[in-house]
């Protein structure tokens, strides 16, 4: 097997200076969860700095290490590639390995669906090629680059999420990354509180496009209000091939028809002229509309769309965005991980699909900036759409829907999800159904947790 790294060519890429030779499988910015023969990152963030862990990392197994200083303690023989700035020197490792390879590249954004749309093309890409796809949701300014620094040298497809909640965080990521496809998921009032309008956000989400090698191409949710923005923004920064996936007539991947059971859904779509019914893991209209974007972007690749459908049966609902789990005799829809609007709608929608009763758990949406409570007193249409039985509800501002609620919907609220939870337990009955939801300042793995307690 061939070293993801040699020292030389680390050390050619950074430009550092050698020490040791070395040859490392894998990347690692964090010693709990490195692996042996790793290259350990001593990045320097806001409260840490990874040269206190270097000794720790070898004694871990590491390889190799990429710091800007020798940290105290190491033995004679441990093997270090110094540079000016560890930061700049993964992201130099990140170029490297995007310029040596021939894989073809898709970057992923949106205000919700990134890493579910990143697992869909693992699935549908990994049944063409051998695929590398970024870890959990390691999406910032170290997470995109690690993904890439951590790409194998001969992977057909690679695949990386890529996130912001500032002006020019896409552009810059998006260099590294250099995709042949960007994928817009949806854009939705998420970190409103630093962008001050949905308009802005889409401008910020465009800076995708971009990074687009030449020929690339741009695609955009067709069911968005914003996609005739991002479509513009993506001519503006000279996409020739702008596509839109979606449910709107005139989508280039559109959806023709969806069926729905708890186990995944039954879709029938047309990718760009060509008849394609497939089977999705994991139900949810949202997961169908993820799963467009990603057979568009198989398409675009000039991949085998009809092999690629198939492995979309593979894909399950991941942990809280989703996955299910019986608590006795009551069935849970885990959606704890996140929330923002667009996705407490979706979250909503899947409840709605429940038999017997509907129970909605939500806590607080954070980083809503000032249309906060307006944002939260919305969620009563999509509360209404799904035809929820009893509503429980924590956080401060959650209590702006609490009194759009009728009476005959009102569980419970509370200001924390801790004295949510026994009330949720005491209301339960046989047959229900509760959704949870709520961003993650929002703790909603309490009641999560307590849930799984109640199934023992
Ligand atoms: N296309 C979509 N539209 C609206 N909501 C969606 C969509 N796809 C997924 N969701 C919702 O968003 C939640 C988070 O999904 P996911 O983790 O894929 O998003 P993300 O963009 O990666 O989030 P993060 O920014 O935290 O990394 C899911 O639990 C689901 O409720
Ligand atoms: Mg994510």
């Amino acid at each position: 097997m061939t070293a993801l790294w040699t020292s030389e060519e680390a050390q050619g890429a950074t430009l550092g200076i050698p020490g040791r030779a070395f040859e490392v499988n894998g990347l690692s910015i964090d010693t709990r969860t490195l692996k042996k023969g790793d290259l350990f990152v001593a990045l320097k963030g806001d409260n840490r700095d990874g040269h206190d862990f270097v000794k720790a990392a070898f004694d871990a197994g590491a390889g190799a290490a990429l710091v800007s200083h020798e940290p105290p303690g190491l033995g004679p023989d441990a093997a270090l590639l110094t540079v000016a700035h560890t930061q700049r020197g993964l992201e130099d490792l990140a170029v490297a390995a995007r310029a040596r390879s021939s894989a073809k590249i898709v970057a992923v954004t949106g205000s919700a669906g990134k890493t579910t749309t990143k697992e869909l093309l693992r699935h549908a890409l990994g049944a063409l090629g051998s695929t590398h796809c970024s870890a959990a949701s390691y999406n910032n300014h170290w997470g995109v680059p690690l993904s890439l620094a951590s790409m194998p040298r001969d992977v057909a497809y690679g695949v990386f999420e890529v996130g912001m909640n500032h002006f020019g965080e896409l552009r810059n990521l998006v260099s590294f990354v250099r995709p042949h496809v960007a994928l817009v998921t949806t854009i939705a009032p998420a970190h409103l509180e630093f962008f001050g309008s949905c308009e802005a956000i889409a401008d910020a989400k465009s800076e995708i496009f971009e990074g687009l090698v030449p020929g690339g191409a741009a695609l955009v949710p067709s069911d968005s209000p914003y996609a005739n923005r991002l479509i513009a923004r993506a001519r503006q920064a000279h996409v020739g091939r702008v596509l839109k996936f979606g449910e709107t007539a005139g989508s280039d991947a559109r959806l023709l028809s969806y069926e729905e059971s708890v186990d995944g859904s039954k879709v029938k779509a047309d990718i760009c002229g060509m008849p394609v019914d497939f089977h999705v893991g994991a139900p949810g209209r949202h997961i169908a509309q993820n799963a467009l974007g990603a057979l568009l972007a198989v398409a675009m690749l000039d991949g085998d769309v009809l092999n690629a459908a198939a492995g979309l049966k593979n894909f399950t609902a991941l942990k809280g965005r989703g996955a299910r789990f019986a608590a006795g005799d009551v069935a849970v829809i885990d959606e704890s991980y996140n929330a923002n609007p667009a996705s407490m709608a979706a979250a909503l929608a899947l409840l709605g699909a429940a038999k017997g009763r509907r129970i909605a758990v939500l806590g607080d949406m954070l980083e809503m900036g000032e249309g906060g409570l307006a944002h939260h007193a919305g969620l009563a249409a999509p509360i209404e759409a799904a035809g929820a039985d009893l509503v429980f509800l924590n956080g401060p501002q959650m209590k702006a829907l609490w009194d759009k609620l009728p009476a005959s919907r009102r569980g419970a609220w509370a200001e924390t999800s801790a004295e949510i939870a026994p009330q949720l337990l005491a209301a339960l009955k046989p047959g229900d159904t509760v959704l949870v939801k709520g961003s993650n300042g929002s703790r909603m793995a309490v009641i999560v947790d307590a849930l799984k307690a109640r199934g023992g």
